[in-house]
C-alpha cells in the first residue's frame, strides 16, 4: 500500500522545493518527483537507473540486503516445491493462488492454446543451422503478432487468462520446436494428458525411434527453476516490457523485447556463460587466474553468475537452487565436476575480500545451468529455459502497467553533451563524389 508520508526539502539556489516522501508497503522509502522538471527546470540523472523507481508494483517485493524475494507477500522459500510453476503464474498473475476450478479451467486453457499455428511451423525452416535458439524465440514472438494482431494495450479484447495461457503454452511448444529443429528431428506435438512441465519435457526428449520416459523427480526440478525465475520486479527484462508496452505495442511484440533483454550475458545469458566459465576454469586447472581476472580493473571479465544490481546478500534463489543442485545429481546419480569447480569458484570468492567487499553473492545462474544440463537441457536452451520461467512475471507486469490509472508512454530524458550550435558547411569534394555516384559514373 501506497502512503505519503511529509516531504522532502530540495534548495536549488535561494529556492526551496517540498518534494513528496512516498511510502510502500514494507517500508521503502521514495521522494516524488514527478513534478520536479515542471516546477524547477530540473531533472535528475541517474544512469542504470541504480536510484530511480520505475513505478509502483503489487506484484513482487525484494530485500536485496536482506535477501528477501516474495511474490505477491509469499516468500519464496514457502512456494519452492510445494506449488507447481502454473499455480506460481497464476498467483503473479492475478495475486492469489487459485481455487481447484480456478486452476482446472486456467489448465484447460493451456492445454486448449498449446498448439503453434501450422504455418508458423515453416518459420523454423528459414533460420540458419546453429542460430541461437533464444533469438529465434524472440523472432517467432514477433512473428505471433502477425496471428493474433488484436491484443493491444487499450482494447485488451479478450480475457487476460485467454491472452496469458496462449503465450505461456506457446513458448513452451516454440522453445521445443526450436530445439527439435536444431538436432533435425521431427517436432514433438504437445499432449493434453501432460501438465506443463511434463509436457514440455516431453516435446524436447520423445522421440519416434526412442519413447521420453518421465522422471517425476526431473519434472520436480524443473518446476522448481520455472518457479524461482517467474518474476524479479524491475529487472532489465521486465522494464523492457513495461517501457515497450508503454507505447501500446502489440502484446506479442512487447514480449518479444523482453526476450531480446534477458538473451544479454548481464541478465538470463549468464546461465550459459556460467557453465562456459566453469569448463574455461576445468581446462586451464587454474582457478585463481580467473578470480584475478575478474578482480582487474583493465580486464572486462567478470566472474559470471555472481553479484546482483539489487541483492547485496546471498541471492535467496540461489540457495535454493543449489541445494536442489546437489539433490537432483544425486538422484540421478550424476557426478559433474562443473559443480566441484562451483563450489571450490564459490568459497574462494566469498573469501576473497574483493567480493567480500562489494558484496558479490552467487546469483540464480550460478547453479542453475549445472541442474539444466544434468536433466539433459542442451546449453544453448539453458537461455530459453529462463525465458519460459520469466514469462508470466512480464506478463503479469504489462497487465499492471496497462490497468494502471498513472499509464503514460515511457520517455526518459538526457543531458546533451554533443558539439554546440554550428552551422551547415558543404565539403565540396565530397559532394562532387557523392554527385557523381548518382549518375552512376
Ligand atoms: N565479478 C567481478 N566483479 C564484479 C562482478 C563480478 N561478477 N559483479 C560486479 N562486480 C564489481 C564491478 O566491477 C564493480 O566494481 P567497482 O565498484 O570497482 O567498479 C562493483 O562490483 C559493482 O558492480 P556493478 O557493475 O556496479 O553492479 P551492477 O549492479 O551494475 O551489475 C551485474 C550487476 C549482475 C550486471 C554484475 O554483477 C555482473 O555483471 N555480474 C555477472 C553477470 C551475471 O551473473 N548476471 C546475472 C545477474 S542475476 C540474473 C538476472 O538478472 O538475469
Amino acid at each position: 500500500m501506497l502512503k505519503q508520508k511529509g516531504f522532502a526539502e530540495l534548495k536549488i539556489g535561494r529556492k526551496v522545493y517540498k518534494l513528496p516522501i512516498i511510502v510502500g508497503t514494507e517500508n521503502e522509502k521514495a521522494i516524488d518527483i514527478t513534478n520536479l522538471r515542471r516546477d524547477t527546470g530540473f531533472i535528475t540523472l541517474d544512469p542504470g537507473y541504480g536510484n530511480t523507481g520505475s513505478c509502483c508494483s503489487s506484484i513482487t517485493f525484494i530485500d536485496g540486503e536482506k535477501g528477501i524475494l516474495r511474490y505477491r507477500g509469499i516468500p519464496i522459500e514457502e512456494l519452492a516445491g510445494r506449488v507447481t510453476f502454473i499455480e506460481t503464474a497464476y498467483l503473479l498473475l492475478h495475486g492469489a493462488l487459485p481455487s481447484e476450478q480456478k486452476l482446472k479451467t486456467f489448465s484447460s486453457l493451456l492445454n486448449k492454446n498449446s498448439l503453434l499455428h501450422e504455418d508458423m511451423r515453416h518459420f523454423f525452416d528459414g533460420f540458419p543451422r546453429g542460430a541461437h535458439p533464444m533469438h529465434i524465440l524472440g523472432t517467432m514472438f514477433n512473428g505471433l503478432s502477425t496471428f493474433y494482431p488484436n491484443i493491444d494495450a487499450l482494447s485488451m479484447k479478450e480475457d487476460i487468462d485467454v491472452t496469458a495461457t496462449r503465450l505461456i503454452s506457446i513458448v513452451r511448444t516454440m522453445a521445443a520446436f526450436a530445439y527439435k529443429k536444431s538436432i533435425g528431428e521431427p517436432p514433438v506435438y504437445p499432449r493434453r494428458d501432460l501438465p506443463y512441465c511434463a509436457n514440455f519435457l516431453n516435446m524436447m526428449f520423445d522421440s519416434p525411434v526412442k519413447p521420453y520416459v518421465l522422471d517425476p523427480e526431473i519434472v520436480k526440478a524443473l518446476n522448481l527453476l520455472l518457479i524461482l525465475h517467474a518474476d524479479h520486479e524491475q529487472n532489465c527484462s521486465t522494464s523492457a516490457v513495461r517501457i515497450i508496452g508503454s507505447a501500446q505495442v502489440n502484446l506479442y511484440a512487447t514480449i518479444s523485447a523482453g526476450i531480446s533483454a534477458l538473451s544479454g550475458p548481464l541478465h538470463g545469458g549468464a546461465n550459459q556463460a556460467v557453465m562456459d566459465m566453469l569448463r574455461k576454469i576445468e581446462r586451464k586447472g587454474d582457478m585463481d587466474y580467473f578470480i584475478d581476472k575478474a578482480k582487474d580493473k583493465n580486464d572486462p571479465f567478470k566472474l559470471m553468475g555472481f553479484g546482483h544490481r539489487v541483492y547485496k546478500n546471498y541471492d535467496p534463489r540461489a540457495t535454493i537452487i543449489k541445494q536442489t543442485c546437489h539433490n537432483v545429481l544425486k538422484r540421478l546419480k550424476i557426478k559433474d565436476p562443473l559443480l566441484d569447480i562451483a563450489l571450490e569458484l564459490e568459497k574462494r570468492a566469498l573469501s576473497d575480500s574483493y567480493f567480500v567487499e562489494k558484496k558479490l553473492y552467487p546469483n540464480v545462474d550460478f547453479y542453475s545451468g549445472i541442474i539444466y544440463k544434468a536433466i539433459g537441457i542442451p546449453e544453448n536452451m539453458f537461455t530459453v529455459m529462463f525465458a519460459l520461467g520469466r514469462l508470466p512475471g512480464w506478463i503479469a507486469h504489462w497487465k499492471e502497467m496497462v490497468e494502471s490509472k498513472d499509464r503514460k508512454i515511457a520517455r526518459p530524458r538526457q543531458i546533451y553533451v554533443g558539439k554546440g550550435l554550428r552551422h551547415f558547411k558543404r565539403d565540396e569534394k565530397a559532394a562532387a563524389v557523392v554527385a557523381l555516384k548518382v549518375k552512376g559514373k
